[in-house]
């Protein structure tokens, strides 16, 4: 297996801020991994998934992913690399309230060319393929013509999903993409995350609160365990 993330002495410090959120000495993931992240509110969880996602550069230290020196790149080449590989769904969704649901989850591909290709030699669609992961998701025809301000808060991150999913990104980042939704969105949630992982063998980087989820994880990695900032604060 190659190496999908590796970090090598990254610091990361939020502009203004007095400490360092972020000291990790060393995390490595494997292409194909499925890991749960997990660690207590406010102790920097998103904003490891940021700077994996190259929206955030570290302070110091190296950051590879899929085999790109994310610390190398411009703010441009990060954000192509994360357009066409990286799924994201966002601890707050990020969705455009004035576009239709599947007019959100379209968006994934707009200037996404690798991801359009892989629908393509799919025989789908954007818009196919995009109606077809709401379905699953257990949205209606007619929800999906609705703005995404118009959903539920539970529906929304089901439209997140799904664009993080669309056109199988080599590298799927999920912060906390359950947490508002109920048993039944939830389990269908994670049955086709999982099938999409293993169809494209994506790598999945997952963090949640949710304890009963962890069985679905052959890798749990404890915040606390690889960020030295968290060991600190215990002994002050
Ligand atoms: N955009 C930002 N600007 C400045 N500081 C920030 C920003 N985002 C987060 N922080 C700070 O970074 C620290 C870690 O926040 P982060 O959102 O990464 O925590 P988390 O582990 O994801 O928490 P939760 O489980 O509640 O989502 C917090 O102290 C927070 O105040
Ligand atoms: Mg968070």
């Amino acid at each position: 297996m190659s190496a999908c993330i590796t970090l090598e002495h990254v610091r990361f410090r939020w502009p203004g801020a007095q400490h360092h959120t972020l000291d990790i000495p060393q995390l490595s993931i494997q292409r194909g991994e499925q890991v749960l992240l997990r660690g207590p509110s406010g102790c920097g969880k998103s904003t490891l998934l940021s700077l994996i996602a190259g929206i955030h550069c570290p302070t110091e230290g190296q950051l590879q992913v899929l085999n790109q020196p994310l610390t190398a790149l411009n703010q441009r080449q990060r954000d192509r690399l994360r357009a066409n590989e990286i799924g994201y769904i966002f601890q707050q969704f990020n969705l455009l309230p004035y576009l239709s649901a599947v007019a959100n989850v379209a968006l994934a591909c707009q200037f996404a060319p690798a991801r359009r290709q892989r629908l393509q030699q799919q025989g789908l669609s954007v818009d196919q393929a995009s109606a077809a992961l709401l379905t699953r998701l257990g949205l209606s025809t007619a929800e999906q013509q609705l703005h995404a301000q118009q959903l539920s808060v539970g529906q929304q991150q089901r439209v997140a999903a799904a664009r993080a999913l669309l056109g199988a990104p080599a590298l799927i980042i999920a912060d906390e993409p359950t947490s508002a939704l109920d048993q039944a969105h939830r389990d269908a949630f994670i049955e086709v995350l999982f099938e999409q992982c293993a169809a494209q063998q994506s790598t999945l980087l997952f963090v949640t609160h949710d304890a009963t989820l962890a069985k679905h994880f052959a890798r749990v990695i404890e915040f606390t365990a690889i960020n030295a900032v968290q060991r600190e604060a215990k002994h002050v």
